[in-house]
């Protein structure tokens, strides 16, 4: 009997850690949204809303990545800036996966001027 009652109590623990561990994995893959990739390495040059209203954006009069002239550039153009870099933005080829840059076309596309 205080067997059973063993076995019951460590299948509860199990249970009770499952949601803790799924909702850990689930931030850790918010973490990789295009958003988060964008705010962690872009806003420093593009601003956070992409703007580009940042020093170092007016320094080298950044396009605003919601207007109408970088929006026009297919996806293909856009990921091709971000994989090779534009002096002087740097390339991001080597230290963002291929799905990581589609993400962030993804949230360009999605921070776009609605006109
Ligand atoms: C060091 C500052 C800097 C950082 C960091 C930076 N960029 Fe840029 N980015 C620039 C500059 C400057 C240009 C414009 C280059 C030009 O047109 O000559 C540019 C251009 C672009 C363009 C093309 C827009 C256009 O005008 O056609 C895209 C898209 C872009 N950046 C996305 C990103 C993304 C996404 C990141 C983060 C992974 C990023 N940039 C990080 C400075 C930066």
């Amino acid at each position: 009997m205080k067997n059973s009652i063993r076995k019951l109590q460590s299948l509860m623990a199990v249970g009770c850690l499952l949601p803790v561990l799924s909702s850990t994995s689930s931030s850790a893959l918010a973490a990789t949204s295009g958003e988060d990739t964008f705010k962690a390495k872009c806003a420093m040059c593009h601003g956070q809303d992409g703007s580009g209203n940042t020093p170092m954006g007016k320094r080298t009069k950044l396009r605003d990545l919601r207007s109408a002239e970088v929006q026009k550039e297919t996806d293909d153009e856009l990921a091709s800036t971000i994989k090779d870099g534009k002096s002087p933005m740097p390339a991001y080829g080597k230290t963002l996966s291929a799905k990581e840059i589609q993400d962030l076309v993804a949230y360009i596309r999605s921070i776009a001027k609605k006109s």
